[in-house]
């Protein structure tokens, strides 16, 4: 088959297509995806650049992926060959999705609903297992709640928008100028620029937050406590530095806030959680935005891409 791989790690130009790498067989409790479609996560850049040690060499990236069943191993009774189906998990201990063919277990992936394309599937599943872990699971977001997402734009945070507003919570996100319309149209009661300078101001006067969800949790915990409704929960999901600094801890300790720090890769059931975003993906209440689509040739733009650029929603590779 063909596939993305990287035989050392290092920047985007380690990537390179492979031709004939052999077809991966399902062990017991796995089956083989045909992959139409796969996500591009900044997570990939993380594990292309050495971050976390992969367990071999070469390695093909990506996380997400979606497509139709090829093969089943031989205890798996959930999946038949030519099922539509999506998920996410692979990338770094398990070989990736970046690639004509990728092996998942079968109890890591959902059935893609009629009407959603492939690139939709591969473009929601990392980052709606996240926002779904982060907002329901660690934040207990419920309808009277307000919920502040940083970055609504992103990946995560325009899922994470939609899903708030399917709880029926009050949602205030922050994005640059450009995105704020789509923003509104996808749930968001108020958007505001991140660059503004009287932005914990803004924050509170659209509702104190009682849940926040914080991609840059370096940049911003500072802001969250200020911010922060009393009892409210800080889900922590990403930093640009590796150290954040609590700058006011008495002022946290009178709200009673917590502060959650969070990986996806440890949800301990992901076909559970990815079921319940394709309830929402089949009745049009999950809808993610797919900006671009990549040739395997071009995995190492995308990857570029998704770290330096500015875009609205998802980019995937398509093989
Ligand atoms: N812990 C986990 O399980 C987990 C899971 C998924 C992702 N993550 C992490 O979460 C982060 C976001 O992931 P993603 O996939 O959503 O990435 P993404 O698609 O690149 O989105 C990042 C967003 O951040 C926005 N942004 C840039 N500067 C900002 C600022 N100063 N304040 C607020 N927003 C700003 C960007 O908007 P502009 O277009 O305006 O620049 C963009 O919309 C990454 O660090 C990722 O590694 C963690």
């Amino acid at each position: 088959m063909r596939a993305v791989r990287y035989h050392e790690t290092g920047g985007p130009d380690v990537l390179r297509v492979d031709e004939g790498v052999p077809i991966p067989e399902p062990k017991a409790d796995e089956v083989r995806i045909d992959v139409r479609a796969a996500g591009v996560n900044p997570v990939d850049t993380y594990f292309r650049e050495g971050a976390y040690e992969p367990a071999t060499l070469p390695m093909i990236p990506g996380s997400d992926f979606a497509g139709v069943v090829d093969a089943v191993g031989g205890d798996v009774t959930e999946w038949a060959v030519g099922d539509r189906v999506f998920g996410t998990g692979l990338g770094n201990w398990n070989q990736g999705s970046y690639a004509e063919y990728a092996v998942a277990g079968a109890d890591a992936l959902a059935p893609l609903p009629t009407g959603v394309s492939f690139a939709e599937g591969a473009a929601v599943a990392l980052v709606g297992v996240t926002a779904w872990r982060a907002l329901l699971d660690h934040g207990n977001l419920e309808p009277a709640a307000t919920c502040l997402v940083h970055g609504g734009s992103g990946g995560v945070g325009h899922v994470a928008v939609q899903l708030a507003d399917a709880t029926g919570a009050t949602v205030t996100t922050t994005a640059r100028e450009a995105y704020h319309d789509r923003l509104r149209t996808l749930g968001a009661d108020a958007v505001l620029d991140y660059r503004r300078e009287d932005l914990a101001d803004a924050i509170v006067e659209a509702g104190a937050p009682d849940v926040i969800l914080d991609h840059r949790v370096d940049d911003y915990v500072g802001l969250d406590v200020e911010v922060a409704a009393p009892g409210a929960t800080v889900v922590a999901i990403g930093n640009t530095d590796a150290a954040a600094t609590l700058p006011d801890v008495p002022g946290a300790r009178a709200k009673e806030l917590t502060v959650a720090l969070m990986s996806m890769y440890n949800t301990p059931d992901f076909g559970d959680v990815l079921g319940r975003l394709a309830r929402l993906l089949a009745d049009g209440r999950l809808a993610p935005d797919v900006e671009r689509s990549y040739a395997l040739e071009e995995a190492a733009d995308a990857q570029r891409a998704v770290v330096e650029e500015s875009f609205f929603g998802k980019l995937v590779v398509e093989p």
